[in-house]
């Protein structure tokens, strides 16, 4: 289990408004694409499932129970630019990934848990199919093959939760075609809920199983900062049919702009 709920969040950065009053139920085992324009906050909204960033006011849930506010190993988290150890050859990369989530205060493990790390990591390693260059380092290996370490490296601690923040955005458009092939699977058999941020609506609408749009409907000219994103659009991709255009929040109506003090 690991459904997430979001609870009235508010995320603020001085007097500027960046999420405003988010609302979502997000169900275990689903995969949430998160679209909008640059800006609008997908990855403040990822980085405060994190764990990173704190909500100003709201809550986050996981499974009914608030979401620890600072990353661990329930959380795996993939970014578009290479997030892996440039010193360690592939293999150690995954193997530590494994060993901070085990073991998160040496961040090393011994022995026969050493030996049991090296044996998972090999099968991940095969699983994204780095198996001839789990010898090479990051520098060696091409931007996808890095990218299927950094998942390789996420998945390593069994996470719970993974959170692509447009994993595939730096890659050309082959490389991320078999980025698609890697990931659909490989969440399918984890069982992991995914929240992906992505530039690409065909990725969205043909990885999630849910697609939410961000967006800004409120603008102040005045103060630009004093009104931050809220969900445009849900749709939900596992309903039979046409896809429905669900939870379409109508702006509020404008407020006077007249200061009330
Ligand atoms: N730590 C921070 N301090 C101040 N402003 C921030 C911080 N993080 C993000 N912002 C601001 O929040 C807004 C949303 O940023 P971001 O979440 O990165 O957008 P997106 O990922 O949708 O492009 C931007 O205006 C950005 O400048
Ligand atoms: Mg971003």
């Amino acid at each position: 289990m690991s459904a997430i709920s979001v609870r009235n969040v508010w995320v603020e950065f001085g007097d500027q408004v960046v999420i405003e009053n988010l609302n979502l139920e997000i169900a275990s085992g689903s995969f949430v694409s998160v679209v909008g324009p640059s800006g609008c906050g997908k990855s403040t909204f990822l980085r405060m499932v994190l764990g990173q960033d704190r909500p100003t006011r709201g809550a986050l849930l996981l499974d009914g129970r608030p979401l620890r506010d600072e990353p661990d190993a329930d959380r795996g988290v993939v970014f578009q630019r290479y997030s892996v150890f440039p010193h360690m050859t592939v293999l150690a990369n995954v193997v530590a990934g494994y060993e901070f989530a085990q073991s998160p205060l040496l961040g090393r493990l011994f022995g026969r848990a050493k030996r049991q790390a090296v044996e998972k990591a090999e099968e991940l390693i095969e699983a994204v199919g780095l198996a001839a260059h789990r010898h090479k380092y990051p520098l060696a290996l091409s931007g996808g093959m890095q990218q299927r370490l950094a998942i390789a490296q996420a998945l390593a601690k069994d996470p719970k939760i993974l959170l692509l923040d447009e994993p595939f955005g730096a890659l050309d458009p082959g490389t991320r075609a078999q980025m698609h092939a890697l990931l659909k699977p490989l969440w399918a058999r984890l069982g992991m809920t995914v929240i992906m941020v992505t530039h690409d609506l065909r990725e969205a609408f043909g990885l999630g199983t849910r697609v939410v749009a961000f967006d800004k409907v409120r603008h102040d000219p005045q103060a630009p900062g004093r009104f931050g994103a809220r969900v445009t659009y849900d749709l939900d991709l596992t309903r039979e049919g046409p896809v429905p255009v669900l939870g379409f929040q109508k702006p509020p109506a404008p407020q006077p702009l007249v200061a009330s003090d």
